[in-house]
Formats: structure tokens, C-alpha cells, sequence
């Protein structure tokens, strides 16, 4: 089943930019990378996500930290793959960002940690912050695109990535480039945003516009595609409430701390973001989008 087939609604309309010819996808990832390496993103991170994580945590109390829930979300991933991580055993982070993720799973599991990561302005951040935890004997970061991950057959112990392909404009390469790379007996899991299967995807287009993207994955088509690639069990853990929580904590926080953000970024970068925010809020409430874990084995 194709990504046309199964991603929600209206790929229709959007498949001279979706369908992943190599024209388009080039096009995808410099929106992504001019996105992500733009001072205003960045500091935004930094200053409201606290730098390390940048997904959608899970929270044990509406008003937790962010960082917080996001860490928590890092050790629910981790322990999906504890049973194939250990020194001399090597993970592969896609779209690694500023590599809290990286770091707590050299940390945690001993083991190599490759990061895939598009934006070279983060990969600069993210070594940076290894060395300064001395971890980058065990973390090396690879500027490149999870569309074409350039490590051969069954190289990896396991494949992991937080949010990052949302982002993407072939979800489904994504996914047949990761279980590509993984040894048989690995584990993938990943999370990710998505659409409700039920979601028109003009109802959460003004929303995702923030991603570079006109549309989601939905959970069924992450499924679908996970076994037709032959990862058996596969499995989805739905933590759909806590998007909700996400948005609602990070829209009160952006605001909360608007005056320190307009000091640091750019007014329509600001704008923007308090506009689009509150649409997020407004998607989750109206059950719109899904959140959760995948996790399945290569036979
Ligand atoms: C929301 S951030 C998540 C970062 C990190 N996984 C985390 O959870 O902290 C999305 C990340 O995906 C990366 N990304 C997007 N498209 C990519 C691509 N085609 N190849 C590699 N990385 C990509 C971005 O550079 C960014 O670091």
C-alpha cells in the first residue's frame, strides 16, 4: 500500500508535492533545514523547550515542565529498545535535533549512538553538548537526510527517532530506509505527530504549516507500512492525550514568557507563533491528531 493510498485525505490535491520525486523531496528537506537552522527557531527552542528535547512529552501533571515530560518521553522510547542496547551495540537516531536523545541512550545503554540529522547548525550544538558530558566517544553525528540514509543493509542494532517525520514528504521511504538498516532480530521504534484517521487533512492544514508539510501520517498508515515492511509484532502505544497536555502547557508557556522571547526574536516570529499555537490547542481538542510510540522488530 503506497503513502498516496493510506496518509490522510488530501493527498489528492497534494501529490505534486508529496509524492516524493527527487525534486520535490530536495525541496521538502531545505524547507525543513532553513526551518530548523533560522536564529528565531532555535532560540524559541532553546528558551521555551529548554535546548535538549524538542518533541511532545508525557506528562504526569498538567502543569509539568516541558523538559521534564519530554525527558520522560526519551525513557519510554528507551525502554522499547533496552533489550538490544548494551556496550558494542550500536542505535541510529533519525533526525536527531540537539541530541538529548542521543545522549541519554549513550548514557543509559553504554552503547554507539549514530545521529542523522539534516540541520548542521544543530549538529554543531548537538557535538558541542557530547563533549561537554563527555560522551562524544560514543555519539558520532552524521549530517544527512533520513530519506537517504547512508549506511548500508543491517547495519544497526536498533533505529530510533522523536518527531522528526513529520517533517517528511515520503513517509514512506522514511520507514523502508530504517528497517533498510536494521540488523534482523533489531528494533525500530519511533514517535511521531499524526492525523486521527478520521481527519480531513484541510482541517489541520493552517496547522501544520509550521512543519513544511500540507499534511500527516496517520497511525494506521505508520502500521500498514510497518508490516507490509515485515516488522513483526508491531505495535502502537496511543499517548494521544498528552498532545493535548503538550500544546496547552507550551502555549501557556510561550505566552508566559513572550516578553523574554520578543527580547531574543524576531516580533513576526512571535506573531506567529502565538498564532499558530492555540491552533494546535484547538486540533487536540477537537480530537484531531494522534501521538504515541510504534515499536516493531525486523524479522
Ligand atoms: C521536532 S525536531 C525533533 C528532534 C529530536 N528528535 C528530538 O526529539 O529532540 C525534528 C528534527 O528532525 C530533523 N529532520 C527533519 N527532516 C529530516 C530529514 N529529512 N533527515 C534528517 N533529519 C531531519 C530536523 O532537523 C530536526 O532536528
Amino acid at each position: 500500500m503506497s503513502e498516496k493510498q493510506t496518509e490522510n485525505a488530501t493527498l489528492t490535491e497534494n501529490e505534486t508535492t508529496l509524492t516524493g520525486t527527487e525534486t520535490t523531496l530536495a525541496g521538502n528537506e531545505d524547507a525543513t533545514r532553513t526551518y530548523y537552522e533560522s536564529t528565531d527557531v532555535d532560540r524559541f527552542y532553546d528558551i521555551v523547550w529548554g535546548g535538549e528535547d524538542i518533541h511532545t512529552g508525557i506528562y504526569e501533571y498538567d502543569a509539568e515542565p516541558v523538559a521534564d515530560a519530554s525527558r520522560r518521553t526519551v525513557e519510554r522510547l528507551a525502554d522499547r529498545l533496552a533489550g538490544r542496547l548494551s556496550p558494542g551495540r550500536t542505535v541510529l537516531d533519525l533526525g536527531s535535533g540537539y541530541g538529548g536523545t542521543a545522549r541519554y541512550l549513550a548514557d543509559r545503554f553504554g552503547c554507539d549512538v549514530v545521529a542523522l540529522n539534516l540541520s548542521e547548525a544543530q549538529n554543531e550544538r548537538h557535538r558541542a553538548a557530547n563533549a561537554k558530558r563527555g560522551l562524544d566517544h560514543l555519539i558520532e553525528v552524521v549530517t544527512g537526510s533520513f530519506h537517504e540514509v547512508p549506511y548500508g543493509e543491517g547495519h544497526f542494532d536498533a533505529v530510533c527517532s522523536l518527531e522528526a517525520f513529520c517533517h517528511s514528504g515520503d513517509r514512506s521511504r522514511v520507514l523502508s530506509e530504517a528497517a533498510r538498516v536494521l540488523k534482523p532480530g533489531g528494533a525500530l521504534a519511533f514517535t511521531d505527530i499524526m492525523a486521527a484517521d478520521d481527519t480531513p487533512a484541510e482541517a489541520l492544514r493552517p496547522v501544520v504549516s509550521r512543519l513544511g508539510v500540507d499534511a500527516l501520517a496517520t497511525p494506521t498508515f505508520y502500521l500498514d507500512q510497518l508490516a507490509e515492511l515485515g516488522l513483526a509484532p508491531v505495535d502502537f502505544d496511543d499517548h494521544t492525550p498528552h498532545i493535548a497536555r503538550h500544546y496547552v502547557r507550551l502555549t501557556a508557556d510561550t505566552r508566559a514568557r513572550e516578553a523574554d522571547l520578543r527580547a531574543a526574536i524576531s516580533p513576526a516570529y512571535v506573531d506567529g507563533l502565538l498564532a499558530n499555537l492555540p491552533l494546535w490547542v484547538d486540533a487536540t481538542g477537537a480530537n484531531r491528531l494522534r501521538w504515541g510510540i510504534f515499536h516493531g522488530r525486523r524479522a
